[in-house]
C-alpha cells in the first residue's frame, strides 16, 4: 500500500509551487483573510476552513448550482460542495423559493406549523421509519440517538468502528490501539475518558462485534454503512446485515448515520439494501444547505421513549436544542424532499460520478499507481490502496496527506473544488459533464508532475 517515494518528494515540491501561484491569483482574497482576521481568528468563522491547502483562505463571493465563483472573480467547478451540505448543488431553486416563501411567514416559534404532517410523511415513506425528530445538525443527531439509546436500554456502552466520525460527539472520538479502545488524543476540551463508556471495533469484523456484545452493556452502535471519513470503507456483503442482527440478539439498539452515504441513493444505503436499523441519521443536505438533521426510529423506539418520558424525573432531558425544527427548515426540508432529492436527481448524479470514477480510473491505470477509485452512488474516491479497504486500520494507512493535497491545491489552481480532508468528489444534480471532464482533465495532469513526467515549474 505504500506510496512511491518520488512521487511524495514530487508532491511536497507541487504543493510549495501550487502555493504561489495561489496567492498570485488571489489578490482580493488575501486582502480578505487580512481584514477578517482581525476578529475571525484566521479570517475565518470557522477554524476547519483553515485546513484547505491555501496559504490564505478562498473567499467565495456566490455560489450556484455547482459553480463557486470568489470574489477575485473566478468561476470554479465545485465536487467539495460544503463538504456535502450543499450535496444537493448550492441554492437549490426549490428550496431558495421555499426560504423566501417561508421567512415572510415565520422562522421559529417553538411550535409545530401547518408543514409538519407532510415533513413527517415525507421522511417515513421515502427512509420507511415510522418516526422522526429534527435538529440543527447531524452532530445533535447523532447525540440524542446515544442519549436516548442509554435512557431506553439502561445500559452505558457506546460501540462505535475505529475510523469513524460522527460528528462533535464525543463517545465516537476512540480509537483501537493494539486491540484497545483508547480516547482520540485529537479531541480537546475533554474531562472525562471516553474510552470508559464507548467501544471500537474493527470494522468489518463481525466476530469482535459479537465479542464486544457478549458483555451485555452495549446500549448502542453508531456507525455509518460504510467509513466515509477516513480512506473510503464499504461494507463485506453482509456486514451490516450482520450487525443488526447480533444486535438484535443481545439487546442492543443501532443508529445508521446517513450523513454521507445519503449518496448512495434517494434513501441512502438503508433503503438501497433494504435494511431495518432502530435509528436512522442524515444531517448536512437533508435541508438543502440549510443547519437542520433528522434523525428517524422504529415504533417499538417510539414507544419505549414515551414510556421512559412518562416515568422520567422532571426537568430538563438534555435531549433537544431550542431551534430545532423550526419552521423555516421544515419549509426548506419540505422543498428539498419533495422537489430536489429526487429519483431523477439520484440517476444523474450517479451516471456522472461513474463517468468520473471511470476518469479517474484511467490516469491511475496510465502510471500503474498503486492506487484505486472507490464509488458510492453520486461520489467517488481516490484511495491509495491497490485493493478495496476493509477497516479503519488500513484506512489509516492509506492515507497520504501530501500527495492528497498536492492534487487538491492543484486542481483548485485550475478552478476545481475538492473538499480537503477527504478524497472524495461529490457529484450534484448541477454537475455537467464538462465539470467531469474538466476535473479528470486535470487530475491527470497532476499524475503527469507527480510521476515525473513534466517538470514541476518553480
Ligand atoms: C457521518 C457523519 N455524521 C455526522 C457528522 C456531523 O455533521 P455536522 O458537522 O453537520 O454536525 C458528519 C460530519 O462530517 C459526518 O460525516
Amino acid at each position: 500500500m505504500s506510496m512511491p517515494t518520488e512521487v511524495r518528494a514530487r508532491a511536497a515540491a507541487l504543493i510549495a509551487t501550487e502555493r504561489l501561484r495561489f496567492a498570485d491569483r488571489h489578490p482580493l482574497s488575501r486582502q480578505m483573510a487580512a481584514n477578517a482576521g482581525e476578529h475571525f481568528p484566521g479570517g475565518v468563522p470557522l477554524h476547519w476552513m483553515l485546513d484547505w491547502e491555501t496559504p490564505f483562505p478562498l473567499f467565495v463571493r456566490e455560489a450556484n448550482g455547482s459553480t463557486v465563483t470568489d470574489i477575485d472573480g473566478r468561476r470554479y467547478a465545485d465536487f467539495c460542495l460544503g463538504d456535502t451540505g450543499a450535496m444537493f448543488g448550492h441554492s437549490p431553486a426549490p428550496v431558495a423559493r421555499a426560504i423566501a416563501e417561508q421567512a415572510q411567514r415565520g422562522l421559529t416559534a417553538m411550535l409545530p406549523s401547518s408543514l409538519t404532517a407532510e415533513v413527517g410523511t415525507l421522511l417515513a415513506s421515502r427512509f420507511g421509519l415510522p418516526f422522526w425528530q429534527v435538529t440543527a445538525t447531524a452532530s445533535d443527531a447523532n447525540r440524542a440517538v446515544v442519549r436516548w439509546a442509554r435512557a431506553l436500554t439502561g445500559r452505558r456502552k457506546v460501540l462505535v468502528f475505529d475510523g469513524c466520525y460522527h460528528g462533535q460527539v464525543e463517545d465516537a472520538f476512540v480509537k483501537l490501539e493494539d486491540g484497545e479502545t483508547k480516547m482520540k488524543p485529537s479531541l480537546l476540551g475533554q474531562a472525562n475518558d471516553v474510552a470508559q463508556t464507548s467501544v471500537a471495533a474493527p470494522f468489518n469484523d463481525l466476530d469482535a462485534v459479537e465479542r464486544l456484545l457478549a458483555a451485555g452493556d452495549i446500549a448502542l452502535i453508531l456507525t455509518e454503512p460504510a467509513l466515509t471519513n477516513t480512506a473510503m470503507v464499504l461494507p463485506e456483503p453482509g456486514f451490516i446485515e450482520g450487525l443488526l442482527a447480533a444486535a438484535r440478539r443481545h439487546g442492543a439498539l443501532v443508529c445508521l448515520d446517513e450523513t454521507h452515504t445519503i449518496s448512495a441513493g434517494p434513501g441512502g444505503f438503508t433503503r438501497a439494501h433494504d435494511l431495518a436499523p432502530d435509528f436512522f441519521v442524515l444531517g448536512k443536505p437533508v435541508a438543502g444547505g440549510l443547519p437542520a438533521a433528522v434523525f428517524g426510529f422504529t415504533s417499538a423506539v417510539e414507544a419505549a421513549m414515551r414510556r421512559v418520558l412518562e416515568t422520567k424525573t422532571p426537568g430538563y432531558s438534555g435531549i433537544g436544542t431550542t431551534l430545532s425544527g423550526n419552521m423555516l427548515t421544515l419549509a426548506a426540508m419540505r422543498a428539498c424532499l419533495i422537489e430536489v432529492m429526487t429519483g431523477d436527481a439520484y440517476a444523474h448524479m450517479t451516471a456522472l460520478a461513474s463517468r468520473l470514477a471511470d476518469g479517474l480510473r484511467v490516469g491511475v491505470a496510465k502510471r500503474q499507481l498503486p492506487w484505486t477509485v472507490t464509488q458510492l452512488g453520486a461520489r467517488a474516491e481516490l484511495v491509495f490502496s491497490t485493493r478495496p479497504l476493509r477497516n479503519g486500520a488500513e484506512a489509516a494507512a492509506a492515507i497520504d496527506h501530501t500527495v492528497e493535497r498536492a492534487i487538491h491545491l492543484f486542481l483548485l489552481n485550475r478552478d476545481v473544488l475538492v473538499t480537503p480532508f477527504h478524497n472524495m468528489t461529490l457529484v450534484a444534480p448541477s454537475t455537467t459533464q464538462a465539470d467531469i471532464d474538466k476535473l479528470v482533465h486535470n487530475f491527470d495532469e497532476a499524475l503527469g508532475l507527480l510521476c515525473g513526467e513534466k517538470e514541476i515549474a518553480a
